[in-house]
């Protein structure tokens, strides 16, 4: 049977996504211990008691610690870390201007808007949520990880104006109708096709997430790319924490695309938050409803899931119109009002 200092030498493996180091290194394993019936107490220091990676440090613990030998149960427990021993830890880093220093350590909710194929609506939903969580009167921020086809700036009716930097050398995302923004498509010249190698993508990814100056934000919606390739998993690397939602239309095929990407966000375990349905009928001016992508595809992947399904978004002449001219949100009225319910579920169902 292995020893307690058997399952500290085990978390050294767990690296802590925001500093970079390893948890034993940086003191945040408070105590270990093991009981003779091969269960293993565990108990994690945070940095702060809503510390976004929470759930990474339980899986990971837990996981490296069953490697031991003899460990058949693992138990994590948080604590926080006192003041003191956060100066120290700080200290200890090199850093002087407060703990925790991710770049992300104020975002108390990271969510990805995916799908398994584009044109299904993705970005339009991620700007339209975006701005009726502002509505809400949640600070929101909003990434547009699709690097290659990047249309957020073009949503928000945003130029491609290159985004300030402040003197403390970060980038200034930037804002419309209160919502902060940050995409490729401020940095390329307009229409350019961008070719990115990988390293080239993670650089970039890496620099989005760390060299912006994104403050304190409720939610920082990420819209990803389709399907499930290289930014994605490349997320998923850097925001353990983030949540997924996945984008549908009704009809079966779309759905059978959507769970390949909910397939993917399990792989690199990633928790898939909810489903939403896009282009779900629509209806004239008489009232008369036509399902035009079919119907039910939102909610049987939901339930398949067994996540909640957030809504169903029909197919409105006005919702594409705005999406177009990036009309600013004080102009959304009517599709706020459509979405405000959605993103009220969303920030109930989140911290
Ligand atoms: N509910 C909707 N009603 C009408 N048009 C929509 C709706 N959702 C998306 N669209 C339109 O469909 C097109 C594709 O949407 P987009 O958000 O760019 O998809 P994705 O990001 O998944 O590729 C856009 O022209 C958008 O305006
Ligand atoms: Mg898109």
């Amino acid at each position: 049977m292995g020893t307690r200092d058997d399952v500290m030498k085990a978390l050294e493996v767990v690296i802590d996504p925001e500093l970079h180091q390893n948890i034993v290194e940086l003191g945040m394993v408070r105590s270990i211990e093991l009981h003779a019936d091969g269960v293993a107490d565990i108990m994690v220091s945070l940095t702060t008691a809503g510390c976004p990676i929470r759930n990474h440090f339980q899986t990971s613990v837990a996981q490296e610690a069953r490697k031991v030998e003899g460990v058949t149960h693992v138990n994590v427990s948080f604590d926080v870390l006192s003041d003191q021993e956060k100066g120290a830890l700080q200290h200890k880093l090199g850093r002087s201007n407060g703990l925790p220093t991710g770049a992300l350590a104020q975002v108390a909710n990271v969510i990805c808007v995916g799908s398994g194929k584009g044109g299904v609506g993705k970005s339009t939903l991620t700007a339209n949520l975006a701005a009726a969580l502002a509505a809400e009167g949640r600070r929101v921020g909003v990434l547009d990880a699709d690097v290659w086809g990047y249309s957020i700036p073009r949503m928000f009716g945003l130029g491609s104006d290159r985004p300030p930097v402040s003197p403390q050398r970060k980038i200034l995302p930037m804002e419309a109708g209160g919502v902060k923004i940050m995409s490729i498509g401020f940095f390329v010249a307009e229409d350019s096709a961008v070719v990115w190698r990988g390293p080239m993508l993670h650089k970039a990814l890496t620099q989005f997430l760390e060299d912006v100056d994104w403050g304190t934000l409720d939610f920082l919606l990420i819209d990803l790319p389709p399907g499930t390739g290289d930014v994605s998993m490349t997320l998923a690397q850097l925001l353990p924490q983030a949540k997924f939602l996945i984008v549908t239309t009704p009809q079966p095929t779309a759905q059978k695309v959507a769970r390949r990407s909910a397939e993917m966000a399990h792989k690199v375990s990633l928790e898939i938050a909810a489903v939403v349905e896009n282009m779900s009928g629509f209806t004239t001016p008489d009232g008369e409803r036509y399902p035009i992508f079919g119907e039910g595809g939102g909610q049987e992947l939901a339930d398949e899931l067994d996540v909640p399904l957030l809504g169903k978004v029909p197919l409105t002449i006005a919702l594409r119109e705005q999406a177009d001219a990036g009309i600013p949100w004080s102009r959304w009225a009517p599709t706020i009002r459509r979405l405000r319910p959605r993103a009220r579920s969303l920030a109930a169902s989140s911290r």
